[in-house]
């Protein structure tokens, strides 16, 4: 979902924009370009494509000049072209700037501006920024001429400015896209997110909506965009550049998979309370007497994410006793939700910068409902507008399929599901029960991932298939969906996941030799139901891939692959059960020759709506 650089300092700009371009690659993006400010100019080079054409097109020129701003665009008006890359300047060429998001008043701007005179050269929306601050600068200096545009703008913007008449100076700007500025020694970087600035520093403050930071070479200043001073915590990122680095596996997704373990110790660590059978969680404790009170949770989530909260309500709903609704964020703001005091709008977000999320969240901030976060990305706009909630801390998470940032939330919400159940009716014995199988998990992570070997011979096994089916039931209902996500969105093979219960209402007429399944049936208080599934599939020449529990051998008469996951919990079965599909999808992605960190048409963060 694009990006934007800024940097302004001592050092030369162009080849720390253009580090700073590729960290932000794996959001997902269409085009790329750069803008320089030199000795009384302003050097422009952009191009569709990869940043790599950027970088040909550049070629072996050294562009002068220490302070600068670049921009990867994932197109929303006008096609992916050079012309409609970023950056986008004024008439005179004295203003430039990269745009993140959507003007949606940009039609009525531009012709009042063409009426102006102002010749326009893409057919971007964004375009039209530009030359609205150009037509301002002609009366007041940048950073007025810059608080007047946007205060006729409607829309969404993370904006980075520069001005030849002012060259010592990058203005950025946020309302709907992240920010974030990076703040060094001698140097400032501002980027959309953090990977792009924790090489320079790890001292970060985040923009947040209506505020505009004006940076210069020794100092920064932020302010809304009526001038009005604001006074910005820093924050220290927990997080290092060799943790963003693939660190020697192919790909980023392969190392998020195979970081699962510690990204589930990192959940739970001084959390999770064996001794007394519950959870501790820091970031609620302030609430603690409102969760004791609530009567209702409604989670609300996109994708992966959204899966995640399936499973957090059979949990909640069987060992908390809360009832549990799950929507589609994209969808909840469409309702007209019921909410009071004593409903609990929980979101969770692996970036925290999920459009459809966050604008849910705004909903129930606005009805009153209490709203909690499970989030992984620190100071993200999701975590900083909840009123309480949990980190994940699991790390950056840079492939665009969601692995350890999913068995990470599922891990948070089974410490909520203690929290609460625990508050309620749960007995100690069954908190201590469940925190202690939890416990186990890390290791039993661990023991499927040594079959990833075994696991890549079965994937090639299916790289012809054009369509597979992913079945489970209760808990593992959710982990069919998601294993389904998983392989569509990284080997663009078609898969459904689906409730084994409803194969009989319809899906089965698709089943034949060429529609294989995956089937997630552990030894499960629903085992039975399933195998009779596997028949049905199987009377009809469907192959069938089982997720079964280590020891049953029963499955291999219904099976023609199985992927063994340890015992646990049926509870805790999705931390387990969702690693052979995460590698099933990786290894088919990559056995099709896709680049699985980067698919096509996706982003890792969708901040548009
Ligand atoms: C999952 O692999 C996808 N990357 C996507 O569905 C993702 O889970 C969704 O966009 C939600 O993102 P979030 O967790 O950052 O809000
Ligand atoms: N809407 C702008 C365009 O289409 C910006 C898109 C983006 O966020 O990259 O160029």
């Amino acid at each position: 979902m694009c990006g934007i650089v800024g940097y302004i300092g001592k050092q030369k700009a162009a080849p720390i924009l253009i580090e700073g371009l590729k960290r932000l690659e794996y959001r997902g993006y269409d085009s790329a370009g750069i803008s320089i400010i030199g000795k009384n100019k302003i050097t422009t080079i952009k191009s569709v494509g990869k940043v790599s054409s950027l970088e040909d097109k550049i070629g072996g020129k050294s562009i002068a000049g220490n302070v600068g701003i670049a921009h990867t665009r994932w197109a929303t008006h006008g096609k992916p072209s050079d012309k409609n890359s970023h950056p986008h300047g004024d008439c005179k060429g004295n203003i430039f700037l990269v745009h993140n998001g959507i003007i949606e008043n940009y039609i009525e701007l531009k012709s009042s501006l063409a009426k102006k005179g102002h010749k326009f050269k893409s057919e971007t929306d964004s375009e039209v920024i530009v030359h609205l601050i150009e037509e301002f600068n002609k009366k007041l200096d940048f950073k007025n001429a810059v608080l007047e545009a946007l205060k006729l703008i409607k829309g969404t913007y993370g904006l980075a400015i520069i001005n030849k008449k002012e060259p010592e100076k990058i203005i950025a700007a946020r309302l709907g896209s992240p920010l974030v500025l990076g703040i060094g020694g001698d140097e400032y970087v501002i980027a959309s997110d953090a990977s792009a600035v924790v090489r320079h520093t790890n001292q970060v403050i985040y923009l947040e909506d209506g505020e505009v930071a004006v940076i210069e070479k020794d100092n920064y200043e932020v302010t809304d965009i009526k001038d009005k001073s604001k006074n910005k915590k820093i924050t220290k990122l927990d997080w290092s550049i060799e943790e963003a680095e693939k660190q020697g596996f192919d790909h980023f997704m392969l190392k998020e998979i195979f970081e699962q373990p510690k990204a589930i110790e990192d959940a739970t660590r001084g959390r999770l309370v064996v001794s007394e059978g519950t959870a501790k969680l820091g970031g609620l404790r302030d609430v603690a007497d409102k969760l004791r009170k609530l009567d209702r949770i409604i989670i609300v989530s996109c994708g992966t994410s959204y899966y995640a909260g399936l499973v957090g309500e059979y949990m909640l709903e069987e060992y908390a006793g809360i009832p549990v609704e799950v929507e589609y964020a994209s969808e909840f703001r469409y309702r007209k939700p019921i909410l009071d005091e004593k409903t609990a709008v929980l979101a969770i977000s692996q970036s925290g910068e999920t459009a459809d999320t966050l604008e849910a969240i705004r909903e129930g901030n606005n009805k009153g409902a209490i709203t909690l976060g499970i989030v992984n990305t620190v100071g993200s706009t999701i975590a900083r507008e909840t009123t309480a909630g949990v980190y994940n801390h699991a790390g950056p998470e840079i492939g665009v399929a969601s692995t350890k940032a999913f068995t990470s939330q599922l891990s948070v919400l089974i410490l909520l599901t203690l929290l609460l159940g625990r508050q309620r009716q749960m007995s100690y014995v069954m908190g201590k029960r469940i925190a202690s199988e939890m416990k186990k998990i890390p290791k039993q992570v661990e023991e499927i991932l040594s079959q990833s070997k075994e696991i890549k011979k079965i994937a090639k096994k299916y790289l012809k298939y054009k369509n597979i089916l992913y079945l489970g039931r209760k808990y593992n209902e959710p982990i069919a969906l998601e294993g389904a996500l998983k392989i569509k969105e990284i080997s663009y093979i078609h898969a459904e996941g689906y409730p084994s219960g409803e194969m009989k209402h319809g899906p089965i007429a698709l089943i034949d030799e060429n529609f294989p399944s995956v089937f997630v049936v552990p030894k499960d208080s629903v085992y039975e139901k399933n195998i009779s599934g596997m028949q049905e599939i199987k009377a009809r020449g469907g192959k069938i891939i089982a997720i079964a529990t280590e020891g049953d051998k029963e499955i291999k008469k219904h099976a023609d692959d199985v992927i063994y996951i340890p015992k646990t919990l049926e509870m805790l079965t999705p931390l387990l059960s969702v690693v052979p599909l995460q590698l099933l999808a990786y290894y088919v992605g990559t056995g099709l020759g896709y680049d699985v960190d980067k698919p096509r048409n996706l982003a890792k963060s969708v901040t548009v709506e």
